[in-house]
């Protein structure tokens, strides 16, 4: 046969079999750039879409560029990354539809460049995986498991207080990674059971390494050019970024064995001495442990699975915490009397003892709380979450198609005048138990809302507060740098460009 003939016959079939599909999506595709082009926004070219805004702004300036779009626009605008819709929602009214919805679970794109660290674990899954996953492991935040890891908030934190004592009474330091590494060794010590001892050994492999993943991963999502893996995994980048993921997962993967094979000899002297608090002898359990436990008894969980949940805590539990942490310093920094008040507050629950916090010590700082949150709302340590729309919403008069890529601006909703009438302004009785009542459900949303919201928000708060009164017991903060110096980036979580430089004077 004459290739020719061969190749139309080809096209002729492959049109009559797929033709109907392809125009289906090509329609739809039509239909998703008419809706989502009624939304204002800045113009968009072929290909690039409106990614140049992003490509010439440094991250440190983010921030900045997406409050100029918002004057702009408006508070619903969209964008195209390339070819994929984003839709900006900055007002609380516009999130209930979206994040209390269980149609609209599935995380965005965003978060794709997290898979090969965290595969599909609580922070990335979608679908079935997500929901069976979340139902087994909610468990393991409740209150009584919480109330064993309050020791090791304390152990570490002893270590911090000791570390600061360095350098305390001189000049200004940043105090951002002395944090940090405490908040690593809390969260290795309860998800994984294991001491890294990041805050004695600052320059440990481990550490080092999973700041490295961080920014890569950061890195790579704001370069288009990179997101395709053949692109990334061929620069220096993406090679350190391979790199890194040997010598994590590498980490993680023999702890679990290690932990596994302790576990199972621990359950064996059980069975001599049946023990009903500590069926595995265990007494202070990690969520390692109990992920151990669930897969032992229902086999739902492959040891691969434990370790992308295993390190979904790591990730999802350090830097936050250490952004809240660091943040509500600063802001005390800033504002001598609201410390003090804390400090007060403080000396009611301790008197002159230098006794360590317990979980009702802890859940009593009800003015820290206050702080805290007052920092969560003006710095959120997630600035901003994103979600594949299940379905078409509809938001005011518009219609926002399924597909397009929801993005919930927590930073600016956060700041909204209409829910805070002096948004710039620290006020911690914006929390104040007769402020909050009358306000929107979503006006305050740092650790999202719904049935995605985050898993890890008590145990997130208890350990903010045992680090802040760590602290606050025993030195006076003073923030060297304005508000205006300091400036919030969104990489993955929010950091400042350089740093939290403060003073600290030990308490006689
Ligand atoms: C101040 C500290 C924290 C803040 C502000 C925070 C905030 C958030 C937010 C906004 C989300 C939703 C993310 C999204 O939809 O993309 C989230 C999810 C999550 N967080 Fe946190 N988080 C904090 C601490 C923690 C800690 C300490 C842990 C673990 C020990 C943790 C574990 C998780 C997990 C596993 C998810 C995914 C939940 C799911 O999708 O089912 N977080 N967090």
């Amino acid at each position: 046969m004459e290739p020719l003939v061969l190749l139309v016959g080809v096209a002729v079939a492959v049109t009559f079999l797929f033709g109907g599909h392809v125009a289906r999506l090509l329609t739809q595709r039509a239909r998703l750039r008419r809706q989502v082009d009624r939304l204002p926004g800045p113009t968009a070219f072929p290909v690039l879409g409106t990614t140049h805004h992003f490509l010439l702004t440094p991250r440190a300036d983010k921030l900045k560029m997406y409050n100029e779009l918002i004057k702009k626009y408006g508070p619903v605008f969209r964008l195209w990354t390339t070819s994929i819709p984003d839709v900006i929602l900055t007002k609380p009214q516009h999130y209930e539809a979206i994040i209390n919805s269980p149609k609209h679970l599935e995380k965005s794109g965003f978060y794709k460049f997290m898979f090969p660290w965290l595969g599909t674990g609580l922070v990335t899954s979608s679908g079935q995986k997500w929901h069976s996953h979340r139902k087994m492991i909610t468990p393991a935040f409740h209150l009584s498991i919480l109330d064993s890891f309050i020791e090791v908030f304390a152990d570490n934190c002893a270590i911090l207080v000791d570390k600061l004592a360095r350098r305390a009474g001189g000049s200004g330091f940043d105090i951002f990674p002395y944090i940090t590494r405490c908040a690593l060794d809390i969260i290795c010590e309860t998800a994984m059971g294991v001491a890294i001892h990041a805050q004695e050994n600052a320059d440990s492999e481990y550490v080092r390494t999973l700041s490295d993943i961080v920014e890569l991963t950061a890195h790579r999502r704001e370069r288009i050019w990179l997101h395709s893996d053949f692109v990334f995994y061929n620069t220096s980048a993406g090679r350190r970024y391979k790199k890194c993921l040997d010598i994590l997962q590498g980490f993680t993967k023999e702890v679990i064995q290690k932990r596994k094979a302790v576990l199972s000899r621990e359950m064996k002297i059980d069975h001599v001495s049946a023990d009903e608090d500590s069926p595995c002898g265990i007494k202070k359990k990690a969520f390692l442990d109990l992920l151990i436990e669930i897969a032992s008894k229902d086999g739902k969980l492959s040891d691969e699975e434990i370790r992308e949940e295993v390190d979904t805590f790591m990730f999802a539990g350090h830097d936050t915490t250490a952004s809240c942490v660091s943040w509500t310093m600063f802001m005390m920094g800033h504002h001598p009397e609201i410390q003090e008040k804390v400090f007060v507050e403080l000396s009611e629950i301790f008197g002159d003892s230098q006794r360590r916090p317990t979980m009702k010590d802890l859940q009593g700082m009800k003015y820290l709380d206050r702080v805290i949150k007052e920092t969560l709302r003006l710095y959120p340590a997630v600035p901003m979450i994103q979600r594949t729309l299940g379905e078409d919403v509809r938001i005011d008069d518009c219609v926002i198609p399924a597909g397009t890529n929801a993005i919930i601006m927590i930073y600016f909703a956060h700041r909204n005048p209409e829910h805070f009438p002096d948004p710039e302004q620290f006020d911690p009785d914006n929390f104040l138990p007769e402020r909050v009542q009358g306000r929107h459900h979503f006006a305050f949303i740092p650790f999202s809302a719904g049935p995605r919201n985050c898993i890890g928000k008590r145990f997130a708060l208890l350990e903010v507060k045992a680090m802040l009164a760590f602290v606050l017991r025993k030195y006076k903060i003073r923030s060297l740098e304005g508000r205006e110096a300091v400036n919030p980036m969104p990489a993955l979580v929010l950091k400042p460009l350089h740093g939290i430089t403060v003073a600290l004077t030990p308490r006689t």
